[in-house]
């Protein structure tokens, strides 16, 4: 048996991908191990959307290389986003990795470390090639109680900032048929919560079919208990979508929704396709039509030329929606991208000021809104088991907030009715009710 480590970067698609390579190493004859040191395989799945992202992997390679030199036979792969983007270069900076892979690549892992191994070196790239799609039970998912789905790929904007474009390539889709066997083969193993997949997942279609009829769908087999998707652009946020947040039953009281910025002169310059008001009242049709509904976002502070005005907007754009979370960046240039050849880059120290700001009143919304959900009952979902006995379980509302049950609750059924006991900025404590139902 040969051993295999993946150390995983970036977002829920890199990490679902790290499911898939896993899944293809099993019936090649590698096991998985945590230790570095016993590895025969380690691959560095990564992300390249903000350039310390990026460098981890570099520093990260350098601290792999002495294992090399202990064992001339392991082999370093390095996949996902930073191998899209650099591709070659990475062999120049790092001459002892063996193996470069795009993320439009992974079904080839297998023919590629075979390439490697009988070469010395192999690199694969190819980034509009239509993805093979696996069998459903190919990917070696993770131990809790949600799996996730891929429904499409790549992404079509042309956002100024990001680089995901150049990454993931051109979306393309899967047809609806392979989404639905594949969340019938998933329930049938016992996962009762599904999260759909893709960079731009509402602009999912092949056909006839949408994301939203295929959430209807995907309601109807059964087992399925919750459905989530994400991410969602709000540009593609349609009626129909929304009105499937509405109505069908297993859909999920939670959206996430990037705004990035509330200035209207920022969003353009961002090429984001919308404006603030086109946003608000996006949120405002959900708040009116799916109860408890809970949203959380991304945001950029110091794009190239935002002003204190902008970024005011930004703030008043907190707190106006009130999100549930928000995860906020500072701008960080990408190499290719519009904006990085943009005039007017800000200063690291007004990214850094903006961006503790905008920490600030999130976390002082997130505790107002928390705490408001003192004395409620809700269902959670528990994450699986615990790290260690007796620190209790931990669970996930519809509404995707983090549940801690400080007790040692035993329980065969994932699903569990729990009262709010205390509220913090950015979970909940609650105890399990006996035989009631969740509000
Ligand atoms: N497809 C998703 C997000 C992809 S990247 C969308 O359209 O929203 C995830 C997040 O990283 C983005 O929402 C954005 O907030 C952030 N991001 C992307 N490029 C960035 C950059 N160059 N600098 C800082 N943050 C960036
Ligand atoms: Fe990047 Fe924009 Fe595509 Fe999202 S929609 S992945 S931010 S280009
Ligand atoms: Fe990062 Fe690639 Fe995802 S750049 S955020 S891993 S699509």
């Amino acid at each position: 048996m040969r051993r295999f480590l993946i150390e995983t970067w970036g977002c829920q698609m890199n990490v679902h991908d790290s499911e898939k390579m896993a899944g293809i190493l099993g019936p090649l004859g590698y096991e998985p191990t945590a230790d570095a040191g016993l590895a025969d395989l380690i691959l560095l799945n990564t992300c390249s959307v903000r350039e310390k992202a990026a460098e981890k992997v570099f520093s990260r390679l350098g601290q792999l290389r002495g294992l090399k030199t202990l064992n001339p036979e392991l082999v370093i792969a390095v996949c996902g986003c930073v191998a899209q983007q650099e591709g070659e270069a990475i062999f120049r900076r790092a001459p002892y990795v063996d193996l470069v892979m795009g993320p439009r690549n992974i079904s080839r892992l297998g023919n590629l470390l075979e390439e490697a191994r009988r070469e010395g070196r192999s690199i694969s790239l190819a980034r509009d090639e239509d993805p093979i799609p696996l069998p459903a039970s190919a990917a070696a998912r993770g131990a809790g109680p949600r799996a996730y789905v891929t429904v499409m790929e790549g992404c079509n904007k042309s956002c100024a900032y990001c680089i995901v474009p150049f990454t993931r390539g051109r979306e393309v889709y899967r047809p609806a048929e392979e989404i639905l066997a594949e969340v019938r083969e998933l329930t049938a193993r016992g996962y009762p919560e599904i999260e759909f997949l893709g960079q731009n997942v509402n602009a999912y279609h092949h056909g006839t079919d949408e994301l939203s009829s295929v959430l209807r769908m995907s309601d109807r087999i059964e087992g399925v208990r919750r459905l989530r998707f994400t991410t969602s652009h709000p540009g593609h946020l349609d009626r129909r979508i929304m009105d499937a947040m509405r109505d069908v039953p297993s859909v999920c009281n939670h959206l996430h929704l990037p705004a990035q910025s509330g200035s209207n002169r920022i969003l353009r310059l961002m090429k984001r396709g919308y404006t603030r008001e086109r946003y608000l009242g996006k949120i405002d049709y959900l708040r009116r039509n799916v109860p408890g509904i809970a949203f959380s976002t991304d945001i950029i502070v110091g794009f190239p030329g935002e002003s204190e005005e902008d970024f005011t907007k930004t703030v008043t754009l907190l707190r106006d929606v009130e999100f549930d979370q928000v995860y906020a960046f500072g701008y960080s240039a990408r190499p290719g991208t519009v904006a990085a050849d943009m005039p007017q880059a800000l200063p690291e120290v007004v990214k850094q000021e903006r961006l503790r700001s905008i920490l600030a009143t999130q976390e002082e919304i997130q505790t107002r809104r928390n705490s408001a959900l003192v004395g409620r009952t809700f269902e959670i979902l528990l994450d699986g088991r615990p790290a260690k006995e007796g620190t209790g379980l931990r669970g996930r509302t519809t509404c995707n907030r983090i549940v801690h049950i400080p007790s040692d609750a035993t329980t065969r059924d994932p699903f569990l009715t729990v009262r709010i006991t205390r509220a913090h900025a950015h979970s909940l404590s609650g105890e399990p009710l006996l035989g009631s139902r969740a509000a």
